[in-house]
């Protein structure tokens, strides 16, 4: 990123990245030449318009979509090296995703929907993690509700417990806010902001909102894979 000090090594680094995809036409670039240094703690709002590859880079740095050319280290790990089974713990350890359909599991309670990842990672009492992950975003009185019976804001939040109920160094976060009135989207900004700067968490929020982009550390403008441009906010 800008700025930053010599001193500080990234929690991600990109260099030189290529994503190509393949669809029946033929090859498809996604994202070309991409590099993007960010340093830990920090939070980078990353914009650009529909179809530009936010999204495939934000799948890049959680490991489920490979790269074709280029370096991608991130909280010390070269993802290029790693088998599925390395990239799905990677995950587990470090990174935390909220999207904007929530993507919550609609035949588990809230409560569930957030301990399901802790009991895959082994963690001892995950109910009780989930329970205080949910009461720090607001939910101690929706544990046993179902997403259906949740308003999108209440799953937003269930979404946003999930990721940082195991202590996750990364959240990527797509269009957190895109499903949601300006009220609720605006609430449950400041909620993640809030929650990354207590937890010192790295964040990467992709926005369609100037505003809301200007509220980061840094932005970033990505067009045709590629990011054009790199700033601190006025
Ligand atoms: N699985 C895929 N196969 C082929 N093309 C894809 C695939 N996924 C995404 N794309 C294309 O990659 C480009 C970038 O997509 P995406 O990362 O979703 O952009 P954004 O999030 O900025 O809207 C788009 O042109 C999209 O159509
Ligand atoms: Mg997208």
């Amino acid at each position: 990123m800008l700025n930053q000090p010599a001193t500080a090594s990234p929690i991600i680094s990109l260099e030189h990245i290529d994503v190509t995809l393949t669809a029946s036409a033929g090859p498809v670039e996604i994202l070309r030449n991409l590099s993007l240094e960010v340093t830990p703690g920090k939070a980078l709002g990353i914009v650009g318009p529909s179809g530009s590859g936010k999204t495939t880079l934000l799948m890049v740095l959680a490991g489920l979509e490979a790269i074709n050319k280029g370096k991608s280290v991130i909280c010390g790990h070269d993802l290029t090296v790693m088998n599925e089974d390395q990239l799905a713990s990677f995950r587990r350890d470090h990174i935390g995703i909220v999207f904007q359909s929530f993507h919550l599991i609609p035949t588990m309670t809230a409560l569930e929907n957030v301990a399901v990842p802790l009991e895959f990672k082994a963690t001892a009492n995950a109910d009780q993690l989930a329970a205080s992950a949910l009461e720090r975003v607001g939910l101690a009185h929706r544990l046993t509700h179902y997403p259906g019976q949740l308003s999108g804001g209440e799953q937003q939040r269930v979404a946003i417990a999930r990721a940082i109920s195991a202590g996750a160094d990364i959240i990527l976060a797509d269009e957190p806010t895109g499903n949601l009135d300006s009220a609720t989207g605006k609430t449950i900004m400041e909620l993640l902001f809030t929650l990354q700067r207590e937890n010192n968490t790295t964040l990467l929020l992709v926005t369609h909102d100037h505003d809301l982009a200007d509220k980061c550390d840094e932005i970033c403008e990505v067009r045709d894979g590629r990011i054009i441009s790199a700033r601190v906010p006025a």
